[in-house]
């Protein structure tokens, strides 16, 4: 920033393993968001790289980097960022533009995650038609549909009620579990992160913990 260098990560050194729910938790401007949209190749680091199944993404051109993401990446965001002049049904349908799947198949597979998240009567509604909590799960039927290896999701609930928040975690929980995704939450809220199989915890951009919930998990991987 101008002539002031400002660090926001140093000495990041990560593993993830396929299935994993974890959450990246920490203060505000420790670099949680910093580090997810590094993660999702949303961002470039100095120094350093990002491998997923062996693919070292900070090498990727832009275009390399779209469709990677569009073969493997879901991403969840706190303001939902959906489409505003699209319909929940074709928001959620996006991400299948890139399989080369007919317009009716997408319709379909997308309703499908619709009513999976409980708005089978709600496809036609433009997000300004829906409650915050019906955009976040249209939001998440997004982010699944494709089937991503991962799904990236900064502060997914920090603007839904604690009811909704429940709702909202343990559908994209369930969603994960069910295909065997990679799930990588950040949160400041500790309440979500009891969510989690594993809780990294980072201060002033470094982890300064990172603990599995189940001891023994932590043993089969490590
Ligand atoms: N584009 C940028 N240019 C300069 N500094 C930045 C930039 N983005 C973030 N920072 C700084 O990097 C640090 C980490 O920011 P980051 O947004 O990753 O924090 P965070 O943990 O996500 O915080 P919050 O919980 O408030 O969202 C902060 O000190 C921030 O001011
Ligand atoms: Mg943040």
């Amino acid at each position: 920033m101008g002539d002031e260098r400002v660090i926001a990560l140093r000495n990041i050194n990560l593993t993830f393993y396929e299935g994993e729910i974890c959450c990246i938790f920490g203060a505000s401007g420790s670099g949680k968001s910093t580090l997810l949209n590094l993660l999702a190749g949303m961002e470039k680091p100095n120094l350093g790289s990002i491998l997923i199944d062996g693919t070292d993404i900070t090498k990727l051109s832009e275009n390399e980097m779209a469709a990677f993401r569009q073969r493997n990446i879901g991403f969840v965001f706190q303001g939902y960022n959906l489409l505003p002049a699209l319909t929940a049904e074709e928001n959620v349908a996006m991400p299948l533009m890139f399989y080369g799947l007919d317009r009716a198949k997408r319709q379909q597979a997308a309703r499908a995650v619709l009513r999976e998240v409980g708005l089978g009567d709600r496809i036609r509604h433009y997000p300004t038609q829906m409650s915050g909590g019906q955009q976040q799960r249209t939001g998440i039927a997004r982010a699944f549909v494709a089937h991503p290896r991962i799904v990236f999701a900064d502060e997914p609930t920090g603007n839904l009620d604690s009811k909704t928040t429940v709702e909202v975690m343990d559908m994209m929980v369930r969603f994960a579990r069910q295909f065997r995704e990679t799930l990588i939450l950040v949160t400041h809220n500790p309440e979500l992160a009891a969510y989690t199989d594993r809780i990294i915890t980072l201060k002033d951009g470094e982890v300064i913990d990172d603990i599995y919930r189940n001891e023994e998990e932590k043993h089969a991987k490590h």
